[in-house]
């Protein structure tokens, strides 16, 4: 790893063993790019990367020469309006109404480690050789105002961490309207895009899509990262695959309103952009005064989809996830809400606790509706004391004679929210997000709290630190059901209204932050209406995340597939929940069910006084399997083998790091009649390995396992001979395979 800086070309090279990022001060005086991609070797000048090269009609900067053209240029921190006619990473709201910037060379430095970003979150090195980070310094002469760009290379990961930080040196009050945090220009667009959206219940889907000339972009306006875009993205060449050729991943370390763009121009280069999106943000900045951006986060793999993701789990599973329960394998828990919705007495959830720790669950969790008025979803929101009548002994009563059953207790809390009919909005009617003079759209009959102004946070956190802070709570759910709108703060002028949006993302992250270092043993997951923000900036403060509120087994086969892309299974919330599943009606077996949550946090969602004994059991000796190998499945190198977006099976593994021990999960949605043979070609195992799949004692090596594959083929409906198993609907197993001591 190192960043070179070449005095004579004006050229900075960042690289470690996988990636090259090369940069260079522009003749006047811009940050250009040259070169994002695989290691290549260094050398003094790659200027020659910038093909000036005169083209018709184009704007050019010097008179006389039809060289230098910011249209063709490759740039760093382009700005729209003085020859680049493409989006902006930057744009400037001046005094005369001017918007032209012109953004140049001042300073750099180069430093060890990875400084942080203050108030926001962002990946982090835990030793000074783990990163070196380049800050180059441009300067708008005109308006004093700086731009200082912030490049991270890490030793171990194929990765470029980017933000940039805003400091008004001029004389005049600014407003900045536009300010992303990463900006690619790449000197081709024979890439495929794809995008993880979707909507409530049905989140991160994979979708793909060609790129052309033109803009196409995905986002949020919702004030959280929202189900219906996720803040990440994937460019790859069309022929790479989950094994092999060129991808990049951009994410955005980001939970509110969001952009992610791609344009293609003329002449069919690609500019790449991530960041907070312009629309709705005007941020003012008075002289002497800063402001930095949200961390955008890029990976480079020439070894697929699958490098990527890997590459992914390991940064953001190590590097941004923080806490003791970063690198602990998560407690199995039991989560009340679809088990009894809003209709419990303290003595059904102790019922419920008592069976769950006959099986060997580990945590019970208390979801919503144990505070203040909360008898259904119209009350009680802001109010953070127990309901006397459902919890008669308080939560510390609760929270007691759990441990006392030798559980851990956990609790919800929707600290954004408020209901009308609560003390806290009696008491403050002025501090919800509203429009003076505006209706207010309701979300699931509450409103939210202006998060922008620290005196709610304040409030919010006294009163959710004295319930953690006086009950024995080791685990906090931390949900956010609806959207932001008619976004507007009673607490701030009307030329600041532009700042509402990211002020209370700040606000909840503030809040985050301080819960988080008062209570370093309790462990936070987080959910927004199931995976309404299951981004990486939720998963700086909370290592877990619920996926959806969507726990059909079929589902979720492709929520939590779309997510993997991304997100370290250690943070994927997945419960076993009822059947007839309540979003989808469908009844999957136990077995199915657990088969997919158990790659995930792995929990369950029901009441167990409504199962047999039989399924009792066979939960038991799920506990047992899920205990003996949550590491692997929660930690182990994910490899995907077969995809429910593209055909009726499904499949993946996970790889210890020594690649002693392997699971293999394979999934077939409807039974096939007759249907064909079947093998997966398993990816990751040492080749010259030889594995024992436990149950049926076989042994195979690796190579073999890999090229000639891995037989999944059974009796689907049809005959079944003798010693085949009888296969149905929602099929799937899991296979256990372990180095072969010989
Ligand atoms: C939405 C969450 O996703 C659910 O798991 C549950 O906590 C409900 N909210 C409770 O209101």
């Amino acid at each position: 790893m190192d960043i070179v800086y070449h005095e004579q070309s004006r050229c900075f090279h960042l690289y470690n063993e996988h990636i090259s990022y090369i940069i260079t001060v522009l003749r006047n005086g811009q940050l250009g790019q040259l070169y994002c991609g695989a290691r290549i070797r260094d050398r003094e000048d790659f200027t020659h990367l910038l093909e000036l090269a005169p083209r018709a009609m184009s704007s050019c900067t010097y008179e006389g020469d039809r060289f230098f053209s910011l249209e063709h240029i490759k740039l760093e921190l382009p700005a729209y309006g003085n020859g680049d006619y493409k989006a902006g990473a930057v744009e400037l709201l001046q005094q005369n109404g001017s918007r032209i910037t012109e953004f140049s060379y001042e300073s750099h430095s180069i430093s060890h480690g990875k400084p942080r970003l203050h108030g926001l979150p962002a990946t982090y090195a835990e030793a000074d050789d783990e990163a070196l980070t380049l800050t180059v310094t441009l300067r708008d002469a005109l308006t004093g105002m700086r731009a200082e760009l912030n490049y991270t290379v890490f030793r171990d990961y194929a990765a470029i961490a980017r933000s940039v930080r805003y400091v008004n040196g001029g004389n005049d009050t600014v407003t900045l309207t536009r300010a992303m945090s990463l900006c690619l220009d790449l000197p081709d667009c024979n890439y495929q895009w794809l995008q993880f959206s979707g909507r409530w219940a049905r989140e991160r889907q994979l979708i793909s899509r060609e790129l052309t000339q033109g803009v196409i972009s995905i986002g949020s306006l919702r004030g959280h990262s929202s189900h219906q875009h996720n803040p990440f993205v994937i460019i790859k060449r069309p022929t790479a695959d989950e094994d092999k050729g060129e991808v990049m991943g951009i994410s955005l370390v980001y939970s509110g309103n969001f952009l992610m763009q791609a344009e293609v121009d003329a002449h069919m280069t690609l500019r790449l952009m991530a960041g907070i999106h312009p629309e709705n943000f005007a941020w003012q900045l008075e002289p002497g005064k800063a402001f930095q951006t949200p961390e955008a986060v890029l990976v480079y793999s020439d070894s697929g989809l699958g490098g990527m993701s890997r590459t992914f789990h390991q940064l953001y599973g190590k590097r941004l996830a923080r806490g003791m329960w970063r690198d602990k394998p998560r407690p199995i828990l039991i989560n009340n809400w679809e088990g009894t919705y809003f209709n419990f007495t303290e003595d059904k959830l102790l019922d419920i606790a008592r069976r769950a720790k006959d099986c060997g669950i580990e945590l019970f969790v208390l979801d919503d509706g144990w505070f203040g008025r909360r008898w259904d979803d119209r009350g009680g929101l802001g109010d953070w004391t127990a309901n006397p009548t459902r919890l008669p002994n308080g939560v510390t009563g609760l929270a007691d004679k759990i441990t006392e059953l030798g559980m851990n207790f956990g609790l919800w809390f929707e600290p954004e929210a408020v209901s009308r009919d609560s003390a806290l909005f009696e008491a403050h009617p002025e501090w919800l997000i509203a429009t003076p003079g505006r209706n207010i759209s309701h979300g699931r009959n509450e409103y939210l709290l202006d998060f922008s102004r620290p005196e709610v946070v304040d409030n919010i956190h006294d009163q959710m630190a004295a319930v953690l802070g006086s009950s024995k709570v080791s685990y906090v759910k931390w949900d956010m059901n609806r959207s932001i709108s008619e976004c507007y703060s009673s607490a701030l002028p009307p030329e600041r209204q532009g700042e509402v949006f990211h002020r209370y993302i700040l606000g909840v992250y503030d809040l985050y932050e301080r819960l988080t270092a008062e209570f370093p043993h309790i462990l936070f997951e987080s959910c927004a209406s199931g995976g309404g923000r299951f981004d990486p900036g939720m998963l700086y403060y909370a290592p877990q995340a619920w996926a959806s509120d969507n726990t059909d087994a079929v589902e979720r086969l492709r929520i939590q597939y779309g997510t993997s892309f991304c997100y370290p299974l250690s943070s994927i919330g997945a419960h076993v929940s009822a059947v007839p599943n309540h979003q989808m009606y469908r009844i999957t077996t136990l077995s199915t069910r657990a088969n997919v949550a158990c790659f995930g946090t792995f929990g369950y969602e029901l009441d167990l006084s409504k199962l047999s004994g039989e399924e009792l059991d066979e939960i038991k000796v799920q506990i047992e399997f899920m205990k003996r190998y949550r590491e692997l499945l929660q930690f182990g190198r994910l490899y995907r083998l077969e995809s429910p977006f593209e055909g009726n099976t499904a499949a993946w593994m996970v790889v210890s790091a020594d690649k002693r021990q392997a699971i293999v999960a394979f999934y077939r949605i409807l039974n096939q009649y007759n249907d064909c043979f079947t093998r997966l070609h398993l990816r990751g195992l040492d080749p010259d390995m030889l594995y024992r799949e436990t149950q049926s004692g076989a042994v195979h090596y690796g190579d073999e396992l890999m090229r000639a594959g891995f037989i999944t083929s059974d009796s689907t409906a049809g005959e079944i001979f003798f010693g085949m198993m009888p296969s149905s609907d929602f099929a799937s197993r899991l296979y256990i395979l372990q180095a072969d001591k010989d």
